[in-house]
């Protein structure tokens, strides 16, 4: 069995919702596309796409636990918003553990926050969530236009947004999204 067969029985395993698993099915597929056009592995691209979701749908305590199982040390901020960050680290954790590559697991790991340094194939995954087929919001063509463009200007558009977003609801971004925004433009925002 291939890595990408191995990831689809884990994510039918998981029994996620239908509406869940097609958007890790199409997130893969977009991811997938990104790493062909920006020379990621498109295999590892597919597989973490496919994977990156497994743990959206578990109860806030259920992510704490988990988390607490795999002896990762939370900030203030992800405890606060357990579900909606974590998600990402704890399913990171699980599917390294399944015996997938770290660079596979390191993806998953960034795709809610991103953060300073990430590779090719983070970017991948972290722009292909966000614009992948089946995403609605407002802009979204336009940012799928520039990721065939530039991957770092897709990213940076979404972080921009994902802060924005957040500031309007009177929260504070993340620090590591703060930093991925300050490491390409060398200033705070
Ligand atoms: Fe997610
Ligand atoms: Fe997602």
């Amino acid at each position: 069995m291939n890595e990408r067969q191995r990831a689809e029985r884990l994510l039918v395993e998981r029994s996620l919702s239908p509406e869940l698993e097609a958007h890790c099915r199409s997130t893969a597929l977009q991811a997938e596309r990104l790493a062909r056009r920006w020379g990621a592995a498109p295999d590892d691209a597919a597989v973490a796409g496919l994977l990156h979701d497994l743990c959206r749908e578990l109860t806030r305590q259920e992510v704490l636990d988990l988390a607490r199982k795999h002896g990762l040390e939370i900030d203030s901020i992800e405890e606060e918003y357990a579900v909606q960050l974590l998600h990402a680290r704890v399913a990171a954790a699980e599917v390294a553990q399944a015996g997938f590559s770290p660079q596979v697991a390191e993806a998953i790991r960034r795709h809610t926050l991103g953060g300073p340094g990430m590779s090719v194939l983070d970017a991948c995954l972290f722009v292909a969530d966000a614009t992948a087929p089946g995403r609605t919001w407002k802009g979204v063509d336009e940012v799928r236009r520039q990721a065939t463009e530039s991957l770092d200007d897709a990213v940076m558009v979404l972080a921009r947004r994902d802060v924005a977003r957040l500031r309007a609801r009177g929260r504070e971004p993340h620090p590591l999204m703060l930093a991925l925004i300050e490491e390409q433009h060398g200033s705070p925002v």
